[in-house]
């Protein structure tokens, strides 16, 4: 199988021609995540792919990391934030383990459509969480793999094999939020536009004063 990065150099230029897959639900993910953004906020979004959701938040915000593991997807979404006049957002490349971001730097961070493509989900999770700043927001849209049709759940295997899939984790909706509860999340907010997929929004707790 291809590295994930080379897989996902090779699909930017078809990614970010492909439509959303159902715009009624992309445009409410967007509504319910801006309902809890706030304007002096520094974000990040991990796997930002072509950067249209961050494009879509920026003035939101006061800045945004947008990081992908994919150079390709990268270079497109700096000249779409460009075209649109958007300078809060910095693009870096990278996985989360490899970008030195600081501990409790954000106020929320964004995984959308990317937890089930990484290889170790419970450690991005930990590492989503010591990132965040205490109170702060992990905002996650995720395919649940088990719940696909059968026939993917053949097809994808094969799909690998040829180089035509990435990798993909499998866990269900239990497993994602239990994930999050170990790691030290609260959940918040939990929709299933359909049973293949879940969008979750997680609190990290806030600090307790020290004389509590
Ligand atoms: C399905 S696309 C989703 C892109 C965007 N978040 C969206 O919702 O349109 C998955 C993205 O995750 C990126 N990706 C895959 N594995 C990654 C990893 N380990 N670390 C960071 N990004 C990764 C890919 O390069 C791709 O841009």
């Amino acid at each position: 199988m291809k590295s994930a990065k080379e897989f996902w150099d090779k699909s930017a230029a078809r990614y970010a021609k492909s439509p959303v897959r159902d715009e009624a639900v992309y445009q409410k993910k967007l509504t319910i995540t801006q309902e809890y953004l706030q304007p002096d906020w520094s974000i990040l979004e991990f796997g930002c792919g072509t950067g249209s959701t961050a494009i879509i938040h920026a003035p939101c915000v006061r800045h945004i990391v947008a990081s992908d593991i994919s150079s390709r997807m990268l270079e497109i979404a700096e000249a779409k934030a460009r075209e649109a006049g958007i300078g809060n957002i910095s693009f870096q490349q990278g996985t989360l383990e490899e970008l030195r971001l600081t501990p409790e730097s954000f106020d929320a961070v964004l995984g959308l459509n990317v937890l089930h493509l990484l290889e170790d989900v419970n450690a991005a999770i930990v590492q989503v969480h010591d990132l965040l700043k205490p109170g702060g927001i992990f905002v996650s849209s995720t395919a649940l793999v088990n719940n696909i049709s059968l026939f993917w759940r053949l097809t994808i295997p094969l799909m690998q094999l040829l180089g035509l899939a990435p990798h993909v984790s499998r866990f269900d909706k239990q497993e994602l939020l239990s994930m999050l509860t170990k790691a030290g999340f609260t959940p918040v907010f939990e929709w299933q536009p359909d049973q293949a997929s879940v969008f979750i929004v997680a609190r990290k707790p806030a600090s307790i004063p020290a004389n509590q």
